[in-house]
């Protein structure tokens, strides 16, 4: 018979293999982690690779930094999940003054929950299939969720399944305005999908999401606020979001913004051109050894696709100490770095730091990140909501 592995397991066999400590070990000051903490794993040396880690300062620095300018705008900063999905650094935000999560999934946020986070969990995406509206029901019991709609028949699913099982979530109604992804198309369409939720059993409508922020959506959204306010509809929440885009979403009309990359990746998102990867505001790094160096220009490292992300742009990233190094390519399992512009000679064994280009389907390939200061490891957290898909 096959049993699974559970968490509890898990950690039982992490142990028994030395790789954590009964609890003893370090917890980063702003953390209080709770996690899994280092054992004999002391500095990143001890780590074999390829291994992903936290700069825990740098973490910090980027959470404090972001909640003091959505205080400066000012707007309430509601942090999205989905950058790390760790519980520990969900919480260390909202000690910070988040006024609340988001999560992309609904297993993501049965995570969250799971680990003590309860309040003001909202879930900007539209969830259909009875498995899911099943669980939804059961989470709603124990947590004050949102959910963020754009059709009625999502509406009103949710609000069946609600009526079955009993329990109430919030609902808003997401617009489209000019993101292109999902959410109504019109103002109109807004209003009246709104008016329809506010007459469903078991929902309470909020007001309107909308993603991302955008200053050529002031003309759209405040339209949709008028409506909705001669309609008598709630406005409660309007809200926005995107790194980068807290002051637009303050300037286009919202009362809330969700942010989730700046965790990682600074108060701008990172991209391949105006804003690279950059050491001093990036806080993962990939671990990874030189494997083979089979042409002077040429070296091979442990991390590819399956390490890093399936479609990597060229060039990916960025390698701490060696920035000229560009990873041009990969294979699955093999990084491909052109080191013709370096001066330095490479060698088999040698380790490197390597930013990740997108930082967070980078942490979804791993199972346990580590976070660490000044090269010692003071934390180890498993990346709990991993694969979280559903
Ligand atoms: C609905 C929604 N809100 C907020 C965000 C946060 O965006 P960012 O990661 O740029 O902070 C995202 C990102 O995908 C999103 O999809």
């Amino acid at each position: 018979m096959r049993v699974p592995i559970s968490e509890l397991s898990r950690r039982r066999w992490l142990r028994a293999a030395g790789l954590i400590s009964t609890g003893l070990g370090l917890a980063p000051a702003g953390a209080r982690a709770t996690g899994l903490h280092s054992g004999r794993l002391r500095t990143i040396d001890d780590l074999d690779t390829p291994a992903m880690i936290i700069d825990l300062d740098i973490l910090e620095k980027n959470i404090r930094e972001m909640q003091e300018l959505c205080n400066r705008i000012p707007i309430p900063l509601q942090v999205h999940t989905k950058t790390h999905k760790n519980p520990e650094i969900a919480r260390m935000q909202l000690r910070q003054g988040a006024v609340g999560i988001c999560c992309q999934k609904l297993g993501e946020a049965e995570v969250m929950v799971a680990h003590g986070i309860y309040e003001n969990i909202l879930i900007p995406y539209n969830l259909v299939g009875e498995q899911k509206l099943v669980r939804l029901a059961r989470l709603a019991k124990r947590a004050r969720l949102t959910v963020a709609v754009d059709s009625e028949y999502t509406a009103r699913g949710i609000s069946e399944q609600l009526q079955r099982d009993g329990g109430r979530v919030r609902v808003l109604v997401e617009i489209d305005t000019g993101g292109r992804r999902t959410g109504v198309q019109s103002p109109q369409a807004a209003l009246e999908l709104a008016q329809k939720v506010s007459r469903l059993p078991n929902l309470e409508l909020r007001g309107i999401m909308t993603y991302p922020s955008r200053i050529e959506a002031k003309p759209v959204l405040e339209e949709t606020i008028d409506l909705f306010r001669k309609a008598g509809l709630p406005l409660d929440e309007i809200s926005g979001g995107g790194t980068g885009a807290e002051a637009v979403s303050k300037e286009i009309g919202c009362n809330v913004t969700r942010s989730g990359s700046y965790a990682f990746e600074g108060l701008q998102r990172i991209n391949t051109t105006t804003n690279p990867p950059n050491p001093t505001t990036c806080a993962t790094r990939v671990i990874v050894t030189v494997v083979s160096t089979p042409t002077p220009e040429r070296i091979i490292i442990d991390a590819g696709q399956k390490g890093f992300e399936r479609n990597p742009p060229n060039p990916y990233g960025y390698v701490v100490d060696h920035p000229e190094a560009r990873i041009y390519t990969m294979s699955v399992e093999h990084g491909h770095v052109d080191v013709r512009a370096c001066s330095h000679k490479f060698r088999v064994g040698e380790r490197l730091m390597v930013i990740p280009q997108h930082q967070e389907t980078t942490l979804n390939l791993h199972e346990e990140v580590y976070g660490v200061r000044n090269g010692r490891i003071e934390v180890i957290w498993p990346v709990a909501g991993r694969g979280k898909l559903r």
